[in-house]
């Protein structure tokens, strides 16, 4: 599968609901919670969550830049969010976490930063729908991608196939045109983008487009 997640941390606030319709043909919507405290900015929270759920259908994935995750989780649920995205370095028992995302009633993932590792996390990789490999350091948009951590897709594609689970292997940070056929190629199919959506001038357009490359990439060399 191939899915495009546009960051709506890069949206247009003033015009978030516009912003958001732009983008019906995505396959789901990210939505960055930060606290200034995981990472070192702010973004928004509930109240925003619930109001993007309202003008639309799509699938919100929220991704929990913030500490005790946990304690958010029914939270995020009730505004709207579908999938809870909490970050390893933020909890003790990444087991406990999913299995709480699920009694929330929302499907789980995990998240790691460009500088931890994955192997300690792979035997939690069952218990996941999805996990996020951090591209760009959490906290800001529009960073540079950094390509050394698709060494961590490529083990993740790995151990899935050994193991035989469905897990969606997403990244989050500097995908665009010039990068994603790299990550589609590691084994990555959910790809979050802001600024390369957003920052475009035909949002619709630049999903389509970071789709075909995605899927071209994915199909292997001969189909470029
Ligand atoms: C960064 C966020 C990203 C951000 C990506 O902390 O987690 O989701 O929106 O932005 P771009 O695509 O501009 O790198
Ligand atoms: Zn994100």
């Amino acid at each position: 599968m191939l899915y495009i997640a546009p960051s709506i941390l890069a949206a247009d606030y003033a015009a978030l609901g516009q912003d958001v319709r732009k983008v019906a043909n995505a396959d789901l919507l990210h939505v960055d919670i930060m606290d200034g405290h995981f990472v070192p900015n702010l973004s928004f929270g509930p109240d925003l969550t619930r109001a993007v759920d309202g003008v639309t259908e799509q699938f919100l994935d929220m991704h929990l830049m913030i500490e005790q995750p946990e304690r958010w989780f029914d939270t995020y649920v009730a505004a709207g969010g579908d999938r809870l995205i909490f970050h390893v370095e933020a909890v003790r028992d990444v087991s406990a976490a999913a299995r709480s995302a699920h009694e929330a009633g929302a499907q789980a993932g995990f998240a790691v930063k460009p500088g931890t590792p994955i192997e300690p996390y792979l035997e939690h990789v069952e218990l996941v729908e999805e996990v996020m490999i951090m591209s760009v350091e959490p906290g800001f948009g529009g960073q540079k991608f950094m390509p050394e951590v698709l060494a961590k897709a490529e083990a993740l594609r790995a151990h899935i196939a050994d193991a035989g689970l469905g897990t969606i292997i997403a990244i989050d940070g500097g995908i665009a045109a010039s990068t994603i056929a790299q990550a589609a190629a590691a084994g990555v199919e959910s790809f979050v983008a802001g600024s390369a959506v957003f920052g475009s001038d035909d949002p619709a357009a630049a999903v389509d487009k970071l789709r075909e490359l995605a899927r071209a990439a994915q199909a292997g060399p001969a189909a470029r």
